[in-house]
């Protein structure tokens, strides 16, 4: 008879499991909701808008009064005596398209001071691109990879413009961009074992990041490994392919190489069909997770990893550090990590790349920047 009790007890208790999950659900969608309805209409946005700083409270997170960062990242750190540190080059592929270059005036948008039409813009992203890097790692050079009948119009003395055939359409620029990183690993190769130039390390980036600390010392924080990736918490896409460091080594470059080489294989072979923004991220994580010992559990702590992909050492480096963006639509949203060295303005965020650099401008100051970009992170603006 008690038995019989219990069990009836037990079995009320899992009935009610579901209906507690489906509350919780119901709270988080509506606190959603009030969020975007105090937003005024969904419409996306043309000025910067601030919101609460998430990860208020949290020892590990960035902590902010108003725009003022309470945690400073040190500015000592920009100086340049980074004799010790080995040279390290950024790669971006970028073109121009000849459609948007007959944009209508119409499209124009305004940052501050400036009116950008859609070429002025994606032109101003990769200024910045650039003017960040000139302040966090002063001693890195930018190398634009493009297709050569492409006039990018940006002269600078850090940034080099390296044509390598291809095809650049839109549609295809993704499966390119892989293509166009052999091709330079290969160029690379060549200038290091044949011309005997000196080693430096490459990182290959979309140009709307802005990297806000030394990079450099991944290559001697940990010495073995050949490339390294960034992963996030996310089954479907846990490779963000935004960011991919290759050691500068002739063994490094060759294993780099060999291991895009099977990337693009795969994105050719299983995922020509996706859209055209995601085929390299599930490629990626095709050739990592479909590796017989990899453990995709390791992809849940924030924790960087290393570990062997067919012939190459591939450090894992967690996004939430290297590869920060803050999460998109109704995501859990815990702050800003107090050691985040890359931004990603993915998305509909690039106006905020553009205010941010302005706000560096006129303040100075990374770590209160940084405050502004946690504040506004999460609202979709109007480029
Ligand atoms: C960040 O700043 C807050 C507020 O001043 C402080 O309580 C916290 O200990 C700081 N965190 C670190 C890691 O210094
Ligand atoms: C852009 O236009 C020029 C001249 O009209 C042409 O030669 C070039 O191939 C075009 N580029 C692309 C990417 O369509
Ligand atoms: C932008 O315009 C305002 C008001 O006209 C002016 O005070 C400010 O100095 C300008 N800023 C820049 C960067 O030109």
């Amino acid at each position: 008879m008690l038995i019989k009790r219990k069990y009836f007890r037990w079995n009320r208790l899992l009935l009610c499991l579901p209906v507690v999950i489906l509350i919780f659900h119901m709270l988080s969608v509506s606190e959603f909701h009030q969020s975007s309805r105090s937003k005024e209409k969904p419409k996306k946005i043309d000025h910067l808008v601030l919101g609460p700083a998430a990860g208020e409270g949290l020892p590990d997170r960035l902590q902010c009064q108003g725009i003022r960062a309470l945690n400073k990242t040190s500015s000592r750190m920009f100086q340049k005596n980074s004799d010790s540190v080995d040279h390290v080059s950024f790669v971006t592929v970028f073109t121009v398209y000849n459609s948007t270059v007959d944009s209508r005036p119409v499209d124009l948008v305004t940052v501050g001071n400036t009116s950008y039409n859609k070429v002025e813009r994606s032109m101003a992203i990769l200024n910045i691109f650039v003017n960040f890097i000139q302040v966090t790692m002063p001693q890195s050079n930018v190398i634009i990879l493009t297709d050569p009948t492409a006039e990018i119009p940006l002269h600078r003395d850090m940034v080099t413009i390296q044509p390598i055939q291809g095809e650049y359409s839109r549609d295809k620029l993704m499966l390119q961009r892989i293509r166009s990183y052999i091709a330079f690993l290969e160029t690379r190769l060549e200038k290091l074992t044949v011309m005997q130039e000196k080693v430096s390390h490459f990182i290959f980036t979309d140009s709307d990041i802005a990297v806000v600390h030394d990079l450099g010392r991944i290559f001697t924080d940990y010495p073995s490994f050949d490339l390294a990736l960034t992963f996030r918490n996310n089954k479907e896409q846990p490779l963000n392919s935004g960011f991919i460091a290759v050691r500068g080594t002739a063994e490094g470059l060759q294993r780099g190489k060999a291991f895009l080489q099977e990337v693009l294989k795969i994105y050719s072979t299983k995922f020509m069909k996706a859209s055209r923004m995601l085929g390299d991220q599930l490629a990626l994580a095709w050739v990592v997770t479909s590796h017989p010992k990899f453990d995709i559990k390791r992809f849940s702590k924030r924790e960087a990893f290393l570990d062997k992909i067919g012939g190459a050492s591939v450090l894992f480096l967690p996004c939430s550090s290297y590869n920060w963006t803050p999460p998109e639509g109704a995501g859990q949203f815990h702050g800003m990590p107090l050691d985040v060295k890359v931004v990603h303005f993915k998305g509909s965020r690039k106006r905020l790349m553009l205010e941010s650099w302005n706000y560096f401008l006129s303040s100075s100051d990374i770590s209160d920047m940084l405050c502004l970009i946690l504040k506004s992170g999460r609202t979709k603006y109007d480029f």
